[in-house]
């Protein structure tokens, strides 16, 4: 009977309840034990480790659509490998880790992370040496290279979806503009999926450079005067600081386009878990279980068409933009962006959104 553990780092998403009931109904009905680790690395690093012991009364049925994580994410204060880095304590961290888990004498880990804690597991892989790391990518960014989908990005898309229908309205009422900042971090894939679903009429992004006065010719040749202007975190205005979309809200009220900025924040990582996620959830909870039945090590579930499969984490470091992480001095983190040939640029193009001028 295999012993089998599950943690969640990093920031929370919607999704993630999801995976860990599935996991633990997988991991069940193979006759498999499964602890949950408490807090991510906080947990594991505690004497005794911070851990529950999972079944699936523990998260029954009717409780997996809620957002947030059972397992919790841990806060600013708490032990993680950013602390660690701040303290100068990483390889005393490191050990601490690799000790934990070998004193919780698991088979199996299942880590459900993004491309930090991805990135992280592969930099520092001996913590994980004597037990089989299978990987489960988790983000709204949608930052990470290899797979397709990531858990919560289609709730974090319905989730501003929402938010921009109940936004048109007031916008209708008064002749008005909405600036809508989503997050993203660097990477422009949720601003630009939520924008097509809402009917944005522009979308800004950091992988495509826009002109502001493209911008506003754009937005005063609009037949509407109300509407909704996509705006990702991630982006920059030469000479300006502050936050994007009220950067953006200035230069709309300087060329006399009546405007307000909006912003959604953590309702994108919240919000009760679309069913396509939760669809996800099992594909790479069951692809997960599987790979741990093959002895694989190593690895991150991947959604590749319409089938789940692993791919090791070499290859996901390989495969990404390799970025200096703005915690972590030490960590050099893989990302993926919105690529030139994103198919969904171009339906934003033909339905007369504006994208920017020029794509990187
Ligand atoms: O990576 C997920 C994410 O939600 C980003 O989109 C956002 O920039 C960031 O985390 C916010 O992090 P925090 O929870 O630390 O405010």
């Amino acid at each position: 009977m295999k012993k089998i553990g599950i943690m969640t780092t990093g920031g929370d998403c919607s999704g993630l309840n999801s995976v860990i009931n599935r996991i633990v109904v997988g991991a069940n009905e193979r006759g498999w034990n499964v602890i949950g680790i408490i807090d991510g690395t906080d947990g594991l690093c505690r004497k005794p480790a911070n851990i529950i012991k999972l079944d699936r009364d523990v998260l029954p049925i009717e409780n997996v659509r809620l957002a947030g994580s059972l397992l919790h994410n841990g806060n600013a204060c708490m032990m993680n490998f950013e602390k660690a880095s701040k303290m100068n304590r990483l390889a005393q961290f490191n050990k601490m880790l690799k000790t934990s888990l070998a004193d919780l004498k698991l088979d199996a880990l299942v880590l459900i992370g993004g491309n930090g804690s991805l990135s992280l597991s592969w930099k520092y892989r001996d913590i994980y040496s004597g037990l089989s790391l299978v990987c489960i990518p988790k983000t709204i960014d949608m930052d990470l290279p290899l797979t397709n989908k990531t858990i919560g990005f289609d709730t974090a898309v319905e989730q501003l979806t929402r938010y921009c229908d109940q936004l048109l309205l007031t916008a209708r009422s008064h002749h008005r503009w909405f600036v809508v900042q989503t997050m993203g971090r660097d990477c422009g894939e949720l601003a630009l999926t939520a924008g097509v679903a809402a009917g944005a009429d522009a979308i800004l992004i950091p992988e495509i450079k826009f002109d502001t006065n493209e911008l506003i010719r754009h937005i005063k040749s609009c037949e509407r005067d109300y509407g909704v202007i996509m705006v990702s975190e991630g982006i920059t205005l030469r000479g300006h600081s502050g936050r994007p979309a009220d950067m953006i809200s200035r230069k709309l009220t300087a060329a006399g386009i009546v405007n307000r900025a909006a912003f959604p924040d953590y309702i994108q990582r919240s919000g009760d878990t679309v069913a396509t996620d939760r669809i996800l959830a099992a594909k790479m909870a069951n692809c997960a279980l599987r790979a741990i039945e093959n002895g694989e090590t190593y690895v991150m579930t991947a959604l590749d068409g319409n089938d789940c499969r692993t791919v090791s984490l070499a290859e996901f470091y390989a495969a990404g933009d390799v970025a200096k992480d703005p915690n972590i001095p030490e960590l050099e983190t893989s990302n993926a962006y919105v690529e030139p040939d994103n198919p969904l640029l171009d339906v934003a193009e033909t339905m007369g959104i504006y994208i920017g001028e020029k794509r990187k």
